[in-house]
């Protein structure tokens, strides 16, 4: 693994001519990729800490069902922390104890991965989809957190702060058990992307787009920027139910643009680049312990760009980035994300 990431290294210094300067990056965070309608405040305060305990418990009797699951959970248990609900056990190895649990008692506390992530690994747009990343990466990318090497270029986002935090409280017991099992789970269609002019009106709610039913809903000009939103509302943020994904909304012409920037090398703006086969390998399904980009959410890949590119993530394996980011323009991140997010894991 060492001798891979070496090579890589020396593709990135050929092609790039150093890991050093990153683009002065006069634009600001996409709002967008962040799941928010208005611009990021450079003057904001840091990450505010986060909260010591979880919050009263909400209603412990309704029963919510899910199609196709055997269980009935109360509101309560879907938001259990320590807990959460897992409506389809049969959908996923039996999760590690860290997985399923977190642990309460370590400081500062961990929730379960399962909680944001989901106890099959496929995650949402505001935080991410682990399965079959590398084991090795997700170790590497925990300590970066852990390390303070990883965080977020709009400060309004908190739960860049939470993950953070479960980091440094977590052992290295853990955060193994963890990697392996994300890793071991086989990526399926999550998020369908669709090229469109249009896109149906939504709220801004907790760092996602969600679709707006009912007597208000309609649908919008999309312009420049990516919707992504929860097939359903309902399904998202009432049952959290782990087989209801995402569609991603993305303007005509955007794929074709992402394609020859990821496959050639070549940016909106017609300067080249090492195109991201070189290292995300050919089917970009990831190599080795460079992580895959296929058929996940474009807000959290075009994030991931505008992070490193500013500073925000500056992990061990980030400076291998660098020539790439230095490069490119909010457009390019936007149809790089449409077009990875399109593809067939
Ligand atoms: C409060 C919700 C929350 C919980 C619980 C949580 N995470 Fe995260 N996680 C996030 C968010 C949010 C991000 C993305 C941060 C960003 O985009 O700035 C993330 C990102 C990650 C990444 C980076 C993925 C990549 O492709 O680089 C890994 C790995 C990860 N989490 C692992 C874990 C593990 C292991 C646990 C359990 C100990 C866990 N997370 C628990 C919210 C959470
Ligand atoms: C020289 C090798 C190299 C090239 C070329 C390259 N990458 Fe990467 N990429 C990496 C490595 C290594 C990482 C892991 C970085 C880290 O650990 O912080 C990475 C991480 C990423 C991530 C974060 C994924 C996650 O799970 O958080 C994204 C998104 C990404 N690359 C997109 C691209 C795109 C798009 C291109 C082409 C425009 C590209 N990369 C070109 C090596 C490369």
């Amino acid at each position: 693994m060492k001798k891979l990431i070496l090579g890589l290294v020396a593709i990135g210094l050929a092609i790039g001519g150093g890991v050093a300067a990153l683009a002065a990056g006069g634009e600001g965070p996409p709002a967008w990729a962040w799941g928010y309608t208005t611009p990021a405040d450079p003057a904001q305060a840091p990450l505010p800490p986060a909260p010591a305990a979880p919050a009263a418990a909400p209603d412990t009797t309704t029963q919510i069902s899910v199609p196709g699951s055997k269980f009935q959970f109360s509101p309560a248990q879907i938001a259990a922390r320590f807990a959460p609900a897992d409506w389809f056990p049969e959908d996923h190895p039996q999760m590690p104890e860290v997985v399923a649990h977190g642990r309460q008692s370590a400081t500062p506390e961990v929730w379960a991965c399962g909680f944001c992530h989901m106890p099959n690994g496929k995650g949402r747009p505001e935080n991410a989809d682990l399965t079959g990343l590398p084991a090795d990466y997700i170790v590497q990318q925990l300590m970066d957190f852990k390390n303070d090497r990883r965080n977020t270029s709009d400060k309004r986002k908190t739960n860049t702060g939470l993950m953070i935090n479960f980091t440094k409280g977590m052992t290295r017991e853990e955060m193994e058990a963890a990697a392996h099992y994300f890793s071991s789970i086989a990526p399926t269609p999550w998020t369908k992307v669709i090229e469109s002019d249009t896109a149906p009106k939504t709220i801004a709610r907790g760092g996602v787009f969600l679709t707006i039913t009912g007597k208000d809903a309609g649908t919008e000009a999309l312009g420049n920027r990516i919707v992504e939103t929860p097939i359903s509302a309902e399904d998202f943020e009432v049952k959290r139910n782990p087989r209801s994904g995402f569609l991603a909304y993305v303007p005509k012409g955007s794929l074709k643009k992402g394609e020859k920037l990821v496959r050639d090398g070549a940016t909106v703006g017609g300067k080249k680049v090492t195109a991201c086969v070189a290292c995300h390998g050919v089917d970009l399904r990831g190599l080795g312990p460079v992580p895959p980009l296929a058929g996940r959410s474009p807000s959290y890949i075009a994030r991931q760009m505008y992070d490193m590119q500013h500073g925000n993530r500056t992990g061990t394996w980030s400076p291998l980035m660098a020539p790439v980011l230095s490069e490119l323009t909010n457009d390019d991140l936007l149809v790089a994300a449409a077009y990875l997010g399109s593809l067939e894991r």
